[in-house]
Protein backbone atom coordinates (compact mmCIF):
# COMPACT_ATOMS: atom_id res chain seq x y z
CA UNK A 1 0.00 0.00 0.00
CA UNK A 2 1.41 3.28 -0.73
CA UNK A 3 1.31 6.23 2.19
CA UNK A 4 -1.11 9.29 1.20
CA UNK A 5 2.24 11.16 0.78
CA UNK A 6 3.45 8.82 -1.66
CA UNK A 7 -0.05 8.19 -4.33
CA UNK A 8 0.09 12.10 -5.11
CA UNK A 9 3.62 11.99 -5.83
CA UNK A 10 2.86 8.95 -8.13
CA UNK A 11 0.39 10.50 -9.81
CA UNK A 12 1.89 13.98 -10.21
CA UNK A 13 4.87 11.87 -11.77
CA UNK A 14 2.30 9.64 -14.11
CA UNK A 15 0.75 12.88 -15.23
CA UNK A 16 4.60 14.37 -16.11
CA UNK A 17 5.97 11.74 -17.72
CA UNK A 18 6.35 11.62 -21.68
CA UNK A 19 7.75 8.19 -21.83
CA UNK A 20 4.58 6.32 -20.99
CA UNK A 21 1.61 6.80 -23.36
CA UNK A 22 -0.87 7.15 -20.26
CA UNK A 23 -3.62 10.21 -21.35
CA UNK A 24 -3.95 12.97 -18.67
CA UNK A 25 -6.27 12.70 -15.77
CA UNK A 26 -7.30 15.75 -14.55
CA UNK A 27 -7.89 16.78 -10.63
CA UNK A 28 -11.68 15.42 -10.05
CA UNK A 29 -10.33 12.01 -11.47
CA UNK A 30 -7.80 11.69 -8.40
CA UNK A 31 -10.25 10.86 -6.30
CA UNK A 32 -10.80 7.29 -6.19
CA UNK A 33 -14.01 5.87 -7.25
CA UNK A 34 -17.04 5.03 -4.84
CA UNK A 35 -17.09 1.58 -5.34
CA UNK A 36 -18.90 -0.14 -2.65
CA UNK A 37 -18.08 -3.21 -2.73
CA UNK A 38 -13.95 -2.89 -4.21
CA UNK A 39 -11.78 -0.86 -1.94
CA UNK A 40 -12.07 2.37 -4.32
CA UNK A 41 -8.51 3.32 -3.18
CA UNK A 42 -6.57 0.63 -4.43
CA UNK A 43 -7.92 1.43 -8.08
CA UNK A 44 -6.53 4.08 -7.60
CA UNK A 45 -2.87 3.13 -6.56
CA UNK A 46 -3.44 0.47 -9.31
CA UNK A 47 -3.56 3.15 -11.94
CA UNK A 48 -0.39 5.02 -10.61
CA UNK A 49 1.26 1.86 -10.25
CA UNK A 50 0.44 1.25 -14.12
CA UNK A 51 1.91 4.30 -14.68
CA UNK A 52 5.04 3.62 -13.48
CA UNK A 53 5.23 0.59 -16.00
CA UNK A 54 4.70 -2.14 -12.78
CA UNK A 55 5.19 -5.40 -14.93
CA UNK A 56 2.49 -7.54 -13.18
CA UNK A 57 0.02 -5.00 -13.63
CA UNK A 58 0.60 -4.32 -17.18
CA UNK A 59 0.36 -7.78 -17.46
CA UNK A 60 -3.40 -8.34 -15.99
CA UNK A 61 -4.24 -4.86 -17.90
CA UNK A 62 -3.94 -6.77 -21.28
CA UNK A 63 -5.75 -9.06 -20.30
CA UNK A 64 -8.50 -6.90 -19.29
CA UNK A 65 -8.55 -4.89 -22.12
CA UNK A 66 -8.96 -8.35 -24.20
CA UNK A 67 -12.23 -8.98 -22.27
CA UNK A 68 -13.46 -5.68 -23.02
CA UNK A 69 -12.35 -5.53 -26.55
CA UNK A 70 -14.29 -9.05 -26.80
CA UNK A 71 -17.83 -7.15 -25.77
CA UNK A 72 -17.06 -3.76 -27.96
CA UNK A 73 -19.11 -5.46 -30.95
CA UNK A 74 -22.07 -6.91 -28.56
CA UNK A 75 -24.73 -5.83 -27.14
CA UNK A 76 -27.03 -3.64 -25.49
CA UNK A 77 -29.58 -6.12 -24.40
CA UNK A 78 -32.85 -5.53 -23.38
CA UNK A 79 -35.67 -7.45 -21.18
CA UNK A 80 -38.43 -5.84 -24.14
CA UNK A 81 -37.24 -8.23 -26.91
CA UNK A 82 -37.98 -12.03 -25.37
CA UNK A 83 -40.11 -13.71 -27.61
CA UNK A 84 -42.69 -14.71 -24.73
CA UNK A 85 -43.85 -12.29 -21.65
CA UNK A 86 -44.23 -13.53 -18.48
CA UNK A 87 -47.73 -14.35 -18.44
CA UNK A 88 -48.92 -12.27 -15.31
CA UNK A 89 -46.51 -8.98 -16.21
CA UNK A 90 -44.97 -7.59 -19.35
CA UNK A 91 -42.32 -6.82 -21.16
CA UNK A 92 -40.07 -4.63 -19.45
CA UNK A 93 -40.80 -7.52 -16.40
CA UNK A 94 -37.60 -9.67 -16.27
CA UNK A 95 -37.95 -13.36 -16.85
CA UNK A 96 -36.26 -16.16 -16.23
CA UNK A 97 -36.46 -20.41 -15.81
CA UNK A 98 -35.21 -22.42 -13.49
CA UNK A 99 -31.87 -23.80 -14.38
CA UNK A 100 -31.66 -27.27 -12.87
CA UNK A 101 -35.69 -28.44 -13.93
CA UNK A 102 -35.68 -30.56 -16.86
CA UNK A 103 -39.04 -31.99 -18.65
CA UNK A 104 -40.32 -35.60 -18.42
CA UNK A 105 -42.26 -35.36 -20.95
CA UNK A 106 -41.61 -34.77 -25.05
CA UNK A 107 -43.03 -31.31 -25.77
CA UNK A 108 -45.88 -31.02 -28.15
CA UNK A 109 -48.93 -28.33 -29.31
CA UNK A 110 -50.89 -29.78 -26.58
CA UNK A 111 -47.64 -29.56 -23.73
CA UNK A 112 -45.00 -27.00 -25.01
CA UNK A 113 -43.10 -27.19 -22.31
CA UNK A 114 -42.86 -30.78 -21.65
CA UNK A 115 -44.65 -30.91 -18.01
CA UNK A 116 -44.17 -31.80 -15.99
CA UNK A 117 -40.88 -30.87 -14.68
CA UNK A 118 -38.50 -32.35 -11.98
CA UNK A 119 -34.94 -31.46 -10.44
CA UNK A 120 -31.76 -32.63 -11.37
CA UNK A 121 -29.29 -30.60 -9.24
CA UNK A 122 -26.14 -28.97 -10.97
CA UNK A 123 -27.36 -30.32 -14.40
CA UNK A 124 -28.04 -27.55 -16.34
CA UNK A 125 -31.56 -27.58 -19.01
CA UNK A 126 -30.08 -25.70 -22.14
CA UNK A 127 -33.91 -24.42 -22.67
CA UNK A 128 -33.43 -21.85 -19.74
CA UNK A 129 -30.66 -19.99 -22.47
CA UNK A 130 -33.38 -19.74 -25.48
CA UNK A 131 -36.24 -17.73 -24.73
CA UNK A 132 -35.90 -15.79 -21.35
CA UNK A 133 -33.07 -12.90 -20.31
CA UNK A 134 -31.35 -14.75 -18.01
CA UNK A 135 -28.46 -15.11 -20.85
CA UNK A 136 -28.88 -11.11 -21.50
CA UNK A 137 -28.57 -10.10 -17.57
CA UNK A 138 -25.46 -12.26 -17.62
CA UNK A 139 -23.70 -10.38 -20.30
CA UNK A 140 -24.52 -6.78 -18.63
CA UNK A 141 -23.21 -8.08 -15.93
CA UNK A 142 -20.35 -9.09 -17.19
CA UNK A 143 -19.32 -6.60 -20.51
CA UNK A 144 -20.56 -3.34 -18.20
CA UNK A 145 -17.43 -4.29 -14.96
CA UNK A 146 -14.83 -5.00 -17.98
CA UNK A 147 -16.13 -1.98 -20.17
CA UNK A 148 -16.08 0.18 -17.46
CA UNK A 149 -12.38 -1.00 -15.74
CA UNK A 150 -10.93 -1.03 -19.09
CA UNK A 151 -11.87 2.38 -19.30
CA UNK A 152 -10.49 3.47 -15.91
CA UNK A 153 -7.47 2.19 -16.73
CA UNK A 154 -6.74 2.91 -19.94
CA UNK A 155 -9.05 6.31 -20.84
CA UNK A 156 -9.83 4.90 -24.51
CA UNK A 157 -13.62 6.30 -24.57
CA UNK A 158 -14.99 3.42 -26.49
CA UNK A 159 -14.93 1.38 -23.34
CA UNK A 160 -16.97 3.74 -21.19
CA UNK A 161 -19.68 4.95 -23.90
CA UNK A 162 -20.01 1.12 -24.56
CA UNK A 163 -21.09 0.33 -21.15
CA UNK A 164 -22.73 3.89 -21.06
CA UNK A 165 -25.39 2.89 -23.80
CA UNK A 166 -25.43 -0.56 -22.42
CA UNK A 167 -26.35 0.34 -18.78
CA UNK A 168 -28.60 3.14 -20.38
CA UNK A 169 -30.88 0.47 -22.63
CA UNK A 170 -31.08 -2.28 -19.52
CA UNK A 171 -31.68 -0.07 -16.84
CA UNK A 172 -33.09 4.07 -18.14
CA UNK A 173 -34.56 3.98 -21.46
CA UNK A 174 -37.71 4.05 -20.89
CA UNK A 175 -38.75 2.02 -24.23
CA UNK A 176 -36.47 -0.93 -23.32
CA UNK A 177 -35.79 -0.46 -19.36
CA UNK A 178 -36.42 -3.59 -17.18
CA UNK A 179 -38.70 -2.78 -13.89
CA UNK A 180 -36.81 -2.29 -10.63
CA UNK A 181 -38.38 -5.96 -9.56
CA UNK A 182 -37.76 -9.77 -9.48
CA UNK A 183 -41.34 -11.31 -9.50
CA UNK A 184 -40.73 -13.47 -12.70
CA UNK A 185 -37.41 -15.24 -12.10
CA UNK A 186 -36.48 -19.00 -12.32
CA UNK A 187 -40.18 -20.15 -13.06
CA UNK A 188 -40.97 -24.01 -13.11
CA UNK A 189 -43.34 -24.42 -16.18
CA UNK A 190 -46.82 -25.06 -15.15
CA UNK A 191 -45.91 -24.77 -11.37
CA UNK A 192 -45.51 -21.18 -10.81
CA UNK A 193 -45.07 -17.63 -12.66
CA UNK A 194 -41.42 -16.68 -10.85
CA UNK A 195 -40.14 -17.83 -7.21
CA UNK A 196 -37.96 -15.97 -4.76
CA UNK A 197 -34.88 -18.06 -5.64
CA UNK A 198 -34.92 -16.27 -8.93
CA UNK A 199 -33.38 -13.12 -7.27
CA UNK A 200 -30.08 -15.29 -7.59
CA UNK A 201 -30.06 -14.20 -10.51
CA UNK A 202 -28.89 -10.50 -9.94
CA UNK A 203 -27.63 -11.10 -6.53
CA UNK A 204 -24.55 -13.24 -7.98
CA UNK A 205 -23.66 -10.58 -10.00
CA UNK A 206 -25.38 -7.23 -9.89
CA UNK A 207 -23.05 -5.76 -7.37
CA UNK A 208 -20.21 -5.85 -9.95
CA UNK A 209 -22.57 -3.64 -12.18
CA UNK A 210 -22.96 -1.33 -8.95
CA UNK A 211 -19.10 -0.73 -8.51
CA UNK A 212 -18.73 -0.29 -12.62
CA UNK A 213 -20.99 2.43 -12.11
CA UNK A 214 -19.21 3.86 -9.34
CA UNK A 215 -15.98 3.65 -11.70
CA UNK A 216 -17.74 5.70 -14.56
CA UNK A 217 -19.48 8.40 -11.83
CA UNK A 218 -15.70 9.65 -11.78
CA UNK A 219 -15.80 11.57 -15.20
CA UNK A 220 -16.41 8.75 -17.95
CA UNK A 221 -16.87 9.94 -21.33
CA UNK A 222 -21.15 9.20 -22.58
CA UNK A 223 -22.16 9.03 -18.89
CA UNK A 224 -24.07 12.13 -17.58
CA UNK A 225 -25.18 13.22 -14.37
CA UNK A 226 -28.87 12.27 -15.31
CA UNK A 227 -27.67 8.75 -16.08
CA UNK A 228 -25.89 8.29 -12.70
CA UNK A 229 -29.15 9.71 -10.39
CA UNK A 230 -30.91 7.20 -12.50
CA UNK A 231 -28.78 4.26 -11.85
CA UNK A 232 -29.46 5.76 -8.28
CA UNK A 233 -33.25 5.52 -8.56
CA UNK A 234 -33.40 2.58 -10.02
CA UNK A 235 -31.02 1.06 -7.42
CA UNK A 236 -33.37 2.84 -4.77
CA UNK A 237 -36.45 1.01 -6.16
CA UNK A 238 -34.76 -2.44 -6.70
CA UNK A 239 -33.41 -2.41 -2.91
CA UNK A 240 -36.86 -1.25 -1.50
CA UNK A 241 -38.67 -4.64 -3.80
CA UNK A 242 -35.75 -6.86 -1.71
CA UNK A 243 -36.13 -5.64 1.30
CA UNK A 244 -40.26 -5.20 1.27
CA UNK A 245 -41.37 -8.27 -0.78
CA UNK A 246 -42.50 -11.28 0.12
CA UNK A 247 -39.72 -13.03 -2.30
CA UNK A 248 -36.98 -10.76 -1.63
CA UNK A 249 -38.07 -11.90 2.28
CA UNK A 250 -37.91 -15.24 1.99
CA UNK A 251 -34.65 -15.28 -0.25
CA UNK A 252 -32.99 -13.06 2.89
CA UNK A 253 -34.78 -16.23 4.97
CA UNK A 254 -32.41 -18.70 2.90
CA UNK A 255 -30.35 -20.73 4.72
CA UNK A 256 -27.80 -21.38 2.01
CA UNK A 257 -25.43 -19.24 0.02
CA UNK A 258 -29.09 -17.65 -1.48
CA UNK A 259 -29.01 -15.94 2.28
CA UNK A 260 -25.65 -14.81 1.97
CA UNK A 261 -26.08 -13.31 -1.54
CA UNK A 262 -29.02 -11.79 -0.48
CA UNK A 263 -26.98 -10.13 2.25
CA UNK A 264 -24.31 -9.24 -0.50
CA UNK A 265 -26.53 -7.52 -2.39
CA UNK A 266 -28.18 -5.50 -0.16
CA UNK A 267 -25.87 -4.46 2.08
CA UNK A 268 -23.90 -2.88 -1.44
CA UNK A 269 -27.41 -1.81 -2.67
CA UNK A 270 -27.94 -0.15 0.39
CA UNK A 271 -24.23 1.62 0.41
CA UNK A 272 -25.07 2.47 -3.23
CA UNK A 273 -28.35 4.76 -2.55
CA UNK A 274 -26.98 6.18 1.10
CA UNK A 275 -28.44 4.09 3.76
CA UNK A 276 -25.64 3.14 5.53
CA UNK A 277 -27.64 2.17 8.62
CA UNK A 278 -28.88 -0.59 6.59
CA UNK A 279 -25.98 -1.76 5.21
CA UNK A 280 -24.36 -1.85 8.80
CA UNK A 281 -27.34 -3.92 10.20
CA UNK A 282 -26.74 -6.45 7.22
CA UNK A 283 -23.84 -7.17 7.94
CA UNK A 284 -24.02 -7.15 11.68
CA UNK A 285 -26.52 -9.86 11.61
CA UNK A 286 -24.84 -11.67 8.25
CA UNK A 287 -22.25 -12.66 11.23
CA UNK A 288 -24.79 -14.74 13.09
CA UNK A 289 -27.16 -15.70 10.39
CA UNK A 290 -24.70 -16.81 7.60
CA UNK A 291 -21.08 -17.71 9.35
CA UNK A 292 -22.60 -19.28 12.29
CA UNK A 293 -25.25 -21.37 10.57
CA UNK A 294 -22.91 -22.13 7.28
CA UNK A 295 -19.73 -22.92 8.04
CA UNK A 296 -18.51 -25.46 10.53
CA UNK A 297 -16.00 -25.78 12.93
CA UNK A 298 -13.94 -27.55 10.25
CA UNK A 299 -14.19 -24.75 7.84
CA UNK A 300 -16.68 -26.85 5.60
CA UNK A 301 -20.18 -25.92 3.91
CA UNK A 302 -21.92 -28.76 5.09
CA UNK A 303 -24.56 -27.87 3.01
CA UNK A 304 -22.69 -27.72 0.43
CA UNK A 305 -20.37 -30.45 0.41
CA UNK A 306 -23.27 -32.92 -0.67
CA UNK A 307 -24.24 -31.17 -3.57
CA UNK A 308 -22.72 -32.41 -6.94
CA UNK A 309 -21.06 -29.66 -7.62
CA UNK A 310 -19.43 -29.17 -3.56
CA UNK A 311 -16.25 -27.18 -4.84
CA UNK A 312 -17.90 -24.99 -6.81
CA UNK A 313 -20.80 -23.95 -4.44
CA UNK A 314 -18.01 -23.25 -1.62
CA UNK A 315 -16.23 -21.24 -3.74
CA UNK A 316 -19.90 -19.83 -4.77
CA UNK A 317 -20.85 -18.94 -1.21
CA UNK A 318 -16.97 -18.00 -0.22
CA UNK A 319 -17.32 -15.62 -3.05
CA UNK A 320 -20.52 -13.50 -1.50
CA UNK A 321 -18.97 -14.07 1.95
CA UNK A 322 -15.46 -12.30 1.14
CA UNK A 323 -17.35 -9.43 -1.12
CA UNK A 324 -19.38 -9.14 2.38
CA UNK A 325 -16.31 -9.22 4.25
CA UNK A 326 -15.38 -6.23 1.66
CA UNK A 327 -18.33 -4.15 2.02
CA UNK A 328 -17.93 -4.85 6.18
CA UNK A 329 -14.42 -2.91 5.78
CA UNK A 330 -16.64 0.33 4.81
CA UNK A 331 -19.50 0.10 7.66
CA UNK A 332 -16.79 -0.77 10.10
CA UNK A 333 -17.89 -4.27 10.75
CA UNK A 334 -14.67 -6.71 10.57
CA UNK A 335 -16.46 -9.79 9.06
CA UNK A 336 -12.58 -11.64 8.80
CA UNK A 337 -12.13 -11.39 12.23
CA UNK A 338 -15.53 -13.30 13.52
CA UNK A 339 -15.68 -15.97 15.12
CA UNK A 340 -18.83 -18.16 15.15
CA UNK A 341 -19.97 -20.23 18.53
CA UNK A 342 -17.81 -23.52 17.63
CA UNK A 343 -14.86 -21.33 16.23
CA UNK A 344 -16.11 -21.06 12.95
CA UNK A 345 -14.64 -18.09 10.39
CA UNK A 346 -14.14 -17.43 7.18
CA UNK A 347 -10.75 -17.73 7.56
CA UNK A 348 -11.22 -21.54 8.20
CA UNK A 349 -13.78 -21.46 5.32
CA UNK A 350 -11.17 -20.75 3.40
CA UNK A 351 -8.61 -22.64 4.46
CA UNK A 352 -10.71 -25.61 4.45
CA UNK A 353 -10.55 -25.28 0.49
CA UNK A 354 -6.50 -24.40 0.15
CA UNK A 355 -5.15 -27.69 -0.69
CA UNK A 356 -7.71 -28.42 -3.59
CA UNK A 357 -6.67 -24.53 -4.69
CA UNK A 358 -3.37 -24.49 -4.59
CA UNK A 359 -3.46 -28.40 -6.23
CA UNK A 360 -1.29 -30.38 -3.46
CA UNK A 361 -4.26 -32.71 -2.05
CA UNK A 362 -7.57 -33.69 -4.89
CA UNK A 363 -10.88 -32.26 -3.48
CA UNK A 364 -12.22 -34.82 -1.76
CA UNK A 365 -16.06 -34.86 -2.28
CA UNK A 366 -18.30 -34.94 -4.94
CA UNK A 367 -17.79 -32.37 -7.90
CA UNK A 368 -19.27 -33.15 -11.77
CA UNK A 369 -16.88 -30.18 -12.99
CA UNK A 370 -13.62 -29.14 -11.01
CA UNK A 371 -12.19 -25.81 -11.93
CA UNK A 372 -9.28 -25.33 -9.41
CA UNK A 373 -8.90 -21.65 -10.95
CA UNK A 374 -12.57 -21.08 -8.87
CA UNK A 375 -11.16 -20.46 -6.00
CA UNK A 376 -8.44 -18.21 -7.07
CA UNK A 377 -10.08 -14.43 -6.14
CA UNK A 378 -11.34 -15.93 -2.49
CA UNK A 379 -7.81 -16.88 -1.80
CA UNK A 380 -6.40 -13.34 -2.77
CA UNK A 381 -9.24 -11.64 -1.15
CA UNK A 382 -8.52 -13.86 2.23
CA UNK A 383 -4.14 -13.25 1.76
CA UNK A 384 -5.13 -9.85 1.68
CA UNK A 385 -7.45 -9.99 4.89
CA UNK A 386 -3.66 -11.06 6.75
CA UNK A 387 -4.31 -15.05 6.12
CA UNK A 388 -0.65 -16.61 6.40
CA UNK A 389 -1.68 -19.49 4.59
CA UNK A 390 -3.92 -18.06 1.62
CA UNK A 391 -0.51 -15.62 1.60
CA UNK A 392 2.08 -18.73 0.49
CA UNK A 393 -1.20 -20.23 -1.58
CA UNK A 394 -1.18 -17.31 -4.08
CA UNK A 395 1.71 -18.35 -5.96
CA UNK A 396 0.83 -21.74 -6.14
CA UNK A 397 -2.90 -20.77 -7.99
CA UNK A 398 -4.21 -21.92 -11.43
CA UNK A 399 -4.62 -18.79 -13.26
CA UNK A 400 -7.89 -18.30 -14.20
CA UNK A 401 -8.73 -18.53 -18.49
CA UNK A 402 -9.42 -14.85 -18.23
CA UNK A 403 -6.29 -13.82 -16.59
CA UNK A 404 -5.94 -12.66 -13.04
CA UNK A 405 -7.73 -9.57 -12.20
CA UNK A 406 -7.43 -9.08 -8.68
CA UNK A 407 -5.05 -6.00 -8.56
CA UNK A 408 -6.89 -4.33 -10.78
CA UNK A 409 -10.22 -5.70 -9.46
CA UNK A 410 -9.47 -6.44 -5.71
CA UNK A 411 -13.27 -7.92 -5.19
CA UNK A 412 -14.06 -11.57 -5.35
CA UNK A 413 -15.97 -13.05 -8.70
CA UNK A 414 -16.92 -16.74 -9.45
CA UNK A 415 -14.49 -17.38 -11.83
CA UNK A 416 -15.97 -20.71 -13.13
CA UNK A 417 -19.44 -20.30 -14.85
CA UNK A 418 -22.35 -19.41 -12.69
CA UNK A 419 -24.76 -20.02 -15.18
CA UNK A 420 -26.87 -21.89 -12.84
C1 LIG B 1 -40.22 -38.74 -26.83
O1 LIG B 1 -40.08 -39.01 -28.19
C2 LIG B 1 -39.08 -39.96 -28.50
C3 LIG B 1 -38.92 -40.03 -30.02
O2 LIG B 1 -40.16 -39.87 -30.67
C4 LIG B 1 -39.49 -41.31 -27.90
O3 LIG B 1 -38.51 -42.28 -28.17
C5 LIG B 1 -39.61 -41.13 -26.38
O4 LIG B 1 -40.07 -42.31 -25.79
C6 LIG B 1 -40.59 -39.99 -26.04
N1 LIG B 1 -40.50 -39.73 -24.61
C7 LIG B 1 -41.57 -39.62 -23.83
C8 LIG B 1 -41.31 -39.33 -22.39
O5 LIG B 1 -42.70 -39.74 -24.24
C1 LIG C 1 -32.80 2.38 5.16
O1 LIG C 1 -33.49 1.18 4.89
C2 LIG C 1 -34.45 0.82 5.90
C3 LIG C 1 -35.00 -0.55 5.52
O2 LIG C 1 -35.61 -0.50 4.28
C4 LIG C 1 -35.52 1.89 5.97
O3 LIG C 1 -36.45 1.56 6.97
C5 LIG C 1 -34.88 3.23 6.26
O4 LIG C 1 -35.85 4.23 6.20
C6 LIG C 1 -33.80 3.53 5.23
N1 LIG C 1 -33.09 4.73 5.61
C7 LIG C 1 -32.81 5.68 4.74
C8 LIG C 1 -32.03 6.84 5.26
O5 LIG C 1 -33.17 5.64 3.57
C1 LIG D 1 -15.91 -31.21 8.40
O1 LIG D 1 -17.14 -31.10 9.09
C2 LIG D 1 -18.27 -31.55 8.37
C3 LIG D 1 -19.50 -31.18 9.16
O2 LIG D 1 -19.35 -31.50 10.50
C4 LIG D 1 -18.15 -33.03 8.08
O3 LIG D 1 -19.25 -33.49 7.34
C5 LIG D 1 -16.89 -33.27 7.28
O4 LIG D 1 -16.68 -34.64 7.08
C6 LIG D 1 -15.69 -32.68 7.99
N1 LIG D 1 -14.54 -32.81 7.09
C7 LIG D 1 -13.31 -33.04 7.52
C8 LIG D 1 -12.25 -33.16 6.48
O5 LIG D 1 -13.04 -33.12 8.69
Amino acid sequence: MFSSFILPALLAFSLTSPTLALPKVDALQLAPPKTVVIDGSRMLEARARLALGDKKLRKALGALTKEADSWLGKGPWTVVDKPNPPPEGGVHDYLSQAPYWWPTENKTDDNPFGCPYVQRDGVRNPDVDTATDRPDIGAVCNSVPSLSFAWYYTRNPAYAKHAADILRTWFLDPRTKMNPNLQHGQVIPCQNTGRAIGIIDFSQMYTSVVDAVAVLNTGAPGWTKEDADGMVQWNKEFLSWLVDSDFGKTEAAAKNNHGTFSDMQVAALALAVGNETLAKQTLLDSRHLRIDTQIAANGSQPQELVRTRSFHYHTFDLVAYTRLASIGKKVGVDLWKYKGPDGQSLMKAVEFILPAATGEEEWPYPELEFYRYAASDIVHAAADAGNKKAKKAVKKLEVPPKGDLWELRPAAEQLDSIAG
